[in-house]
Order: C-alpha cells, then structure tokens, then sequence
C-alpha cells in the first residue's frame, strides 16, 4: 500500500507517522460506522486491518530483529517481548473485529477497546523503543530502510 512516510527518514520519524496513518485509517472507519453503508465499512475495515497489520509486521520482522541484536536484549524477554505480546493481543481485537464488522454498533465498541490498547503501545514505542533504534540503528538503516519499503 502507498504510505506517505519513507522508511528511509529513520526509524523514529517513519514508524510514528505510520501510527498517525493507523489511526487517521480508524478515524475514518469510525467516522462511517453509523452511516449503514455496509459497502463502505467494508472497504474501510480492510484498509484498517491492512495497514495494522503491516505496521505489525514491519516491527516484528524487522525492526524487532535488529534492535534485539545491536542491542544484545535477549529474545523473549525485556521490552521487545513485551511489545511482541502487546501485538498478538491487538492481532486478536483485530479477529473479533473483523467477525463482527457486519454490526457498526459492535465494532465500535471493540474499536474504543482496540484503541486504548493502541495508544499505550504506541507511547512506549514512540518514547522508548524507537528514540533507542534511532541511536542503535543508524549505522545500517538504509539497508533495513530498503526491507520495510517492500511492505
Ligand atoms: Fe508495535
Ligand atoms: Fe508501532
């Protein structure tokens, strides 16, 4: 999908618009819920579900990886695995939601839910995690800048 963002303005700068894109995609999802155009919930689910998962994605493949070992924080514990846990609790809101886009009024309701989940996370990654991948990373961030444009 055609973000806005360019992986290559550092880790910081690239994974928090791309937390303003998930949230301006859910403002829109939720901004049409009550309108009972099932067609247009439709597309803006999956443009949410998408885009959420990329971000998702992009973290755990890659810069989950590479802050682990520039850093030496062990695998499965420590802030990283946190983050990881926090994601498989928002990937399964995600499922709920998706079984229960059909019904706006259920939707939004696992939507206000998601949203709280969503917004401590990011404060974390944005006040801690990505501030610490801008200082460990930069050295070799064109190259990993290179994998996450193929998301
Ligand atoms: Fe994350
Ligand atoms: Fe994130």
């Amino acid at each position: 999908m055609g973000t806005k963002a360019s992986a290559h303005a550092g880790p910081s700068a690239f994974f928090t618009a791309d937390h303003r894109e998930c949230d301006a995609l859910w403002a829109e999802l939720e901004g049409i819920c009550g309108d009972g155009k099932a067609d247009a919930v439709e597309s803006a689910w999956m443009r949410f579900d998408r885009a959420m998962r990329r971000h998702f994605a992009m973290e755990e493949e890659v810069l989950f990886p590479a802050l682990e070992e520039a850093t030496g924080m062990p695998r499965g514990a420590g802030p990283i695995a946190v983050m990881r846990m926090e994601h498989d609790q928002m990937k399964g809101m995600l499922g709920q939601m998706a079984d229960a886009r059909g019904d706006g009024r259920e939707l939004l309701d696992l939507g206000d839910t998601l949203l709280m989940l969503i917004q401590q996370h990011n404060t974390k990654e944005e006040g801690i995690l990505y501030p610490m991948a801008d200082d460990a990373l930069a050295a070799g961030w064109s190259e990993l800048a290179t994998q996450l444009d193929r998301y």
